[in-house]
């Protein structure tokens, strides 16, 4: 498919798990890519521009006249370390999306998605969570993913642009090699033969949502102008022991587990209800077993290419 011809479209944090997945897909369907990161894109086919969004310069190299669309997932993304380090985290997320969303308006970008979180409205125990709910983020992470919310809907609502924050729920699936949540901790230990940490009981619930519908509801939003907070998730929810015994089957390794004290502050229950995305055409395609198939693929791969020394 080649329906993105001629379009130019900046990804920030596109070097990163979701926005690498991106990059590739608007490039299969013929777009043209600017990648915006710390870090150089491996995709040969992207322009990068590589540097701190937090400058000024940075931002004015990425977002360019003439761009069909920004989709910005660039940001610092760890719940644990924003209660650590709240200023860089304000920087990161607030302060360069602001300085992102003015340039773009400047150049006239007509359509603004950006990478955004559920933990937004804190929590609500295990009530489903719906755009409706108010926001009363927990965490400074949460805090600076509202605040950059706002500026998207002033943003909307006093320009000819459309703005949309994807509430996204717990993402995985291929290309998490470096990440440290819950799917990739349980490939690791199965390929490593290690025991599996279980922070609390284990019967905290998450909605897990594949990288591939995620890229779908990104190139959704912005090929059709969406505009406000939409949630992304599967709209199901798993205990961590369910994804423990559903990444025993895929793995077929025995994973034994061992239970540790539970992480303060985390959240007993996620449950999300993704109707809106539903009524504007978007669906989650991958089921939990063959989106733990694609991840365990992924895994495997990378082991066995760190082995050879092949790995990058
Ligand atoms: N992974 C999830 O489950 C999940 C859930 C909800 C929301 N999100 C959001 O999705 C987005 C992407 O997350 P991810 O999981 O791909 O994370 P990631 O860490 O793999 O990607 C983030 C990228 O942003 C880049 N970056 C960070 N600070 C930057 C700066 N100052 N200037 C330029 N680039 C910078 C990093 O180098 C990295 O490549 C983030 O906005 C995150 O908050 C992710």
């Amino acid at each position: 498919m080649s329906d993105l011809a001629g379009k130019h479209v900046l990804v920030t944090g596109g070097a990163g798990f979701i926005g690498s997945a991106i990059a590739s897909r608007l490039l299969e369907r013929g777009a043209e890519v600017t990648v915006a990161d710390l870090k150089p894109s491996e995709d040969p086919r992207v322009e990068s521009v590589v540097g701190d969004l937090r400058e000024a310069a940075n931002v004015t190299a990425a977002v360019q006249p003439g761009m069909h669309a920004v989709l910005h997932l660039a940001a610092l993304t760890s719940v644990l370390k924003s209660v650590d380090a709240p200023t860089d985290f304000h920087t990161t997320n607030v302060d360069a999306t602001a300085a992102l969303l003015e340039r773009a308006r400047s150049v006239g970008v007509p359509s603004f998605v950006a990478a955004s979180t559920n933990a937004v409205v804190g929590d609500v125990g295990r009530e489903r969570i719906t755009e409706d709910l108010p926001l009363r983020p927990l965490t400074p992470y949460g805090a600076t993913k509202a605040a950059a919310e706002m500026l998207m809907s002033a943003y909307s609502a006093c320009y000819d642009m459309a703005c949309c924050p994807l509430r996204l729920s717990n993402v995985y699936g291929p290309g998490m090699g470096l990440k440290d949540s819950m799917v990739p901790r349980l490939m690791r230990a199965a390929l490593t033969d290690t025991t599996v940490q279980i922070y609390g009981d284990g019967q905290q619930v998450r909605d897990f949502v594949h990288v591939s519908d995620v890229t779908d509801a990104f190139l959704l939003a912005m090929s059709a102008g969406w505009s406000g907070p939409t949630i992304i998730g599967a709209g199901e929810s798993f205990s961590v022991l369910e994804l423990l015994e559903f990444a025993r089957r895929v793995t077929g390794s025995e994973l034994p587990a061992h239970h540790v004290a539970a992480k303060p502050g985390e959240m007993p229950a996620v449950l999300v209800d993704p109707a809106r995305a539903q009524s504007l055409g978007w669906k989650a395609e991958v089921s939990i077993r063959d989106g733990l198939e694609t991840a365990w693929t992924f895994f495997r791969d990378l082991h066995a290419a760190d082995a050879t020394g092949a790995g990058g």
